[in-house]
């Protein structure tokens, strides 16, 4: 196959097959030490290069997108999450943007009910003891967990992650699913009642799990939607971090207001305060909802499927703007 011309800028190392594909199709630069990019690397990357294909790292924001002497033309995602790009600037100034949705369901979900059980189990808890060797002996009432069979699932926002979540905790898990979704949502293939809004959600769920998209002016959950949850619920976050009042999700745990958290995602990361790291009532993961080597292959595939179709001038198989 002809190599394409166009410059291509890879802002993280991928997987082995994808860099192999992107050296084989484009004139591309990439990153071998992972380093994430500052943001005069990527200022002049903007004027350097043809297309960009970075990831929930980096952060496209409206300056950057309007770079004097911008040269990139397409930004190609590598999440199906974009809050981390300025995606009105992105339409105002002609720049196309592309995510890879669908290949990453099954594993966010995934980790959406491994934050589930973990929670509600008390995983984390038992397994420090376990560590740090303070299991002394078997108890019938230490330590207890909660069931989570017939109890009841709140999901806020029933897309393709929100349905995959709910099915797995239906017919895994034997639970029921109520939820909040901004539009109508029909057709599911399992059981779900679909309620008027978040505060319903929060008040009649055992344990609630967030899959909106984040990037909202203000968090999706607020302090007052928090402050609805029964005190024997769990909130789970595999989303994005801006879609919960973060400071006052902290504030809740710490004062038994919820029973506990399971959260892959936080509102500044890498950065995790220490207030929330300290609890025993919290499963924290680190932003590894679609972390398997098969799903990070095909997000960069995707990826590359999009800068194909952009360069051939026919439809993206996944375009934003
Ligand atoms: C996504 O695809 O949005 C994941 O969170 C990784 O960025």
């Amino acid at each position: 196959m002809k190599k394409n011309q166009a410059k291509v800028l890879v802002t993280r190392t991928l997987p082995v097959a994808v860099e192999a594909r992107l050296k084989a199709s484009y004139d591309v630069s990439l990153n071998q030490d992972d380093k994430a990019l500052s943001s005069s690397e990527l200022a002049r990357a903007m004027t350097e290069y043809d297309a960009l294909v970075p990831t929930v790292s980096d952060r496209i924001d409206s300056s950057l997108l309007q770079t004097p002497g911008r040269q990139v033309r397409i930004i190609a995602n590598i999440g199906v999450g974009y809050n981390n790009i300025a995606i009105d600037t992105a339409r105002a100034q002609g720049v196309t943007v592309s995510n890879t949705p669908d290949v990453l369901t099954d594993a966010t979900a995934d980790i959406a009910l491994l934050l589930i059980l973990a929670t509600t189990r008390r995983a984390y808890a038992s397994e420090r003891k376990l560590r740090e060797n303070r299991w002394n002996d078997f108890s019938l009432t230490a330590g207890l967990g909660c069931s989570v069979q017939g109890k009841t699932l709140g999901i806020i926002g029933m897309g393709r992650i929100g349905q995959a979540t709910a099915k797995r905790a239906v017919f895994g898990l034997g639970m029921k699913v109520i939820f909040y979704n901004r539009s109508q949502v029909s057709n599911l293939d399992f059981a779900a009642k679909q309620l008027h809004s978040i505060d319903e959600v929060m008040a009649l769920a055992d344990v609630v799990s967030i899959h909106a998209p984040g990037g909202g002016s203000s968090p999706l959950i607020s302090a007052a939607h928090i402050a609805k949850l029964k005190p024997s619920a769990y909130l789970i976050n595999t989303a994005r971090g801006d879609c919960i009042d973060q400071s006052a999700l902290i504030e809740a745990l710490s004062t038994g207001q919820l029973a506990g958290a399971g959260l892959d995602v936080y509102s500044q990361e890498p950065h995790v305060p220490e207030a929330l790291r300290a609890l025993d009532n919290v499963s924290l993961l680190p932003h590894i909802g679609s972390a398997t080597l098969e799903v990070r292959t095909a997000m960069g595939m995707l990826a590359i499927d999009n800068l194909d179709a952009f360069f051939a001038g026919t439809a993206l198989p996944s375009k934003v703007v």
